[in-house]
């Protein structure tokens, strides 16, 4: 991974492949201008103050996103300078928001991928937008490159980042990059599960990697493999992977701090790759289906993130593997599941397979009664209709709590909206053989699913459930600091979520 280190070198002195600077958008009312952001006055004045107009002349706006390469100004040992578009310039009195910075320094650590180092001389006016540059430059230098004769394009990710205008020797601002270094290499390890082909990860190498971490950052793993799970009567996780050559696992993963006084239980849906099962997807709905464990990914790199960020709060953490196969053994639509709670669930369709390795894991996490449990999964191609490929839905049994996650996932840069669990959807999951069936209405899939979870949620235990189906796999083009492929998607929030309920912020 890239390293990262704060600096108070001097941009000019500083041996590097590039000096990275900040631009903007001028205000409307003013020229329109593009205006060259805090951070880069040393490299603005060895062009003689001239580097906007410079930037201008090369066509350069300042819009987000944008990058412009230009040779160094003489004296400089970096022989090039790359200016990033942070987007408009902030209000009177306002400084760059966090996303800004993220973004602009992904982007720029993205395109430097093949150069060896690079000093980023960005606005940073506290340790919080340092956390910010940081966690961007080293999630948007990410590549997977792990099947590949050679890295992306030829180019290895950016090695080693300078970052200026930090104070190195400040608490404050050593403990955000230090934040920032744990939370994206646990989320870039999610980015490598999600991008790991189904073949090579099966629940079973997906345990084993988790159980290695675990060790590793002294949270206390215990596995059930097939024949535990028979034992505790996980029907729900058995049926999803009956028709698998590679069995089905349930990880648990127990961070505890002697200084918590709250609980949280994250669930992850983890099916390695989702075929359908016997109602087989057609051919174009298939490709991308090694996406489909990114839930138990996030819940996985949240858990270890936590632990090596030491936080006063005791993190749990289910995930729920298995692999969605057809064959002469698998779960057929009309068989009935025994679920881990006792519940019986008539399986109508074997596509709709995510809620019956979470109903398992849900009703197992709750009986230790934590203070909340959400789950985390890509669970409806209904959620993706709704609300596009970048925002997840938020469900919960309680409005506070569905509140307080979409807050903590807006503070991290995480597009989220909440959805609502409207209770006249039950009915349609009415089964004439079984408590429950395991679909229902077309119309609000994906409220059906959360609706279906719920029922397997302990008496009294704060719930709620992120839908990510959308913004876990980006087949489209990278941006800002979200790669092709797997994306991460939610890591932050839980760290965040958890982070705030060690702080007591929530209730
Ligand atoms: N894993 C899929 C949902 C999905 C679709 C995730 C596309 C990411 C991209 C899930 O298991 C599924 O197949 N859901 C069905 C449920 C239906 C059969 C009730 C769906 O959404 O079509
Ligand atoms: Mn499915
Ligand atoms: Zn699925």
């Amino acid at each position: 991974m890239t390293a990262l280190t704060l600096s108070t070198a001097a941009a000019s002195g500083l041996r590097a492949d590039a000096i990275v600077v900040g631009v903007a958008k001028g205000a409307a009312s003013k020229s329109g201008g593009l205006v060259v952001a805090p951070g880069a006055e040393a490299v603005d004045k060895a062009y003689d103050g001239k580097l906007a107009a410079v930037l201008e002349t090369l066509g350069a706006s300042g819009g987000e996103g944008e990058v412009t390469k230009l040779p160094a100004p003489s004296g400089f040992k970096a022989p090039v300078v790359l200016a990033v578009g942070l987007g408009p310039v902030p209000e009177k009195d306002e400084t760059y928001d966090a996303e800004a910075l993220r973004r602009a320094a992904g982007v720029a650590a993205r395109t430097l991928a093949g150069a060896k180092k690079a000093a980023f001389a960005l606005p940073v006016e506290d340790s919080g937008d340092a956390g910010a540059i940081a966690e961007g430059a080293l999630l948007g230098a990410y590549s997977f490159d792990a099947y590949k004769e050679s890295a992306q394009d030829g180019k290895a990710p950016l090695a080693e980042i300078a970052l200026l205008g930090a104070k190195p020797r400040d608490k404050a601002f050593k403990a955000a990059v230090e934040r920032a270094l744990a939370v994206t290499e646990e989320l870039n390890r999610a980015r490598d599960l999600v991008n790991t082909p189904p073949n090579d990860l099966t629940p079973e190498a997906f345990a084993a990697v988790a159980s290695a971490a675990a060790k590793e950052h002294g949270i206390k793993v215990q596995v059930l493999d097939e024949k535990a799970l028979v034992k505790g009567g996980f029907g729900g996780i058995l049926g999803v992977g009956a028709g698998s050559e590679a069995p089905p696992r349930l990880v648990k993963l127990s961070y505890t701090s002697s200084k918590a006084d709250k609980h949280l239980a994250f669930v992850g849906k983890g099916i390695t790759y989702d075929s359908g099962g016997i109602s087989l997807k057609p051919a174009g709905h298939n490709e991308t289906m090694k996406c489909d464990m990114a839930g138990a990914a996030a819940v996985f790199a949240a858990v270890v993130a936590a632990a090596r960020l030491g936080l006063k709060v005791n993190v749990t953490g289910w995930l729920a593997l298995a692999e969605n196969m057809p064959s002469g053994s698998a779960t057929r639509p009309g068989d009935v599941l025994r679920m881990y709670s006792g519940k019986t669930v008539e399986v109508l369709n074997t596509d709709a397979e995510g809620r019956l390795v979470l109903a398992d894991a849900i009703a197992k996490a709750s009986e230790e009664t934590p203070d909340a449990i959400v789950d985390v999964a890509t669970l409806t191609g209904a959620m993706m209709l709704a609300l596009g490929n970048r925002t997840f839905g938020i469900m919960a049994n309680d409005d506070a709590f569905r509140t307080s996650i979409h807050e903590v996932a807006e503070e991290v840069g995480e597009p989220s909206w909440p959805m609502p669990l409207p209770s006249d959807l039950r009915k349609g999951m009415d089964s004439a053989t079984a408590d429950i069936a395991n679909m229902g209405e077309r119309m609000g899939g994906g409220l059906v699913a959360g609706l279906f979870l719920q029922e397997f949620v302990g008496e009294g235990i704060t719930w709620a459930h992120l839908d990510i189906a959308g913004p876990a796999f980006n087949e489209g083009g990278a941006s800002g600091y979200t790669p092709k492929g797997g994306t991460g998607s939610a890591v932050r929030t839980l760290v965040r979520l958890a982070e705030r309920t060690a702080d007591g912020d929530l209730g």
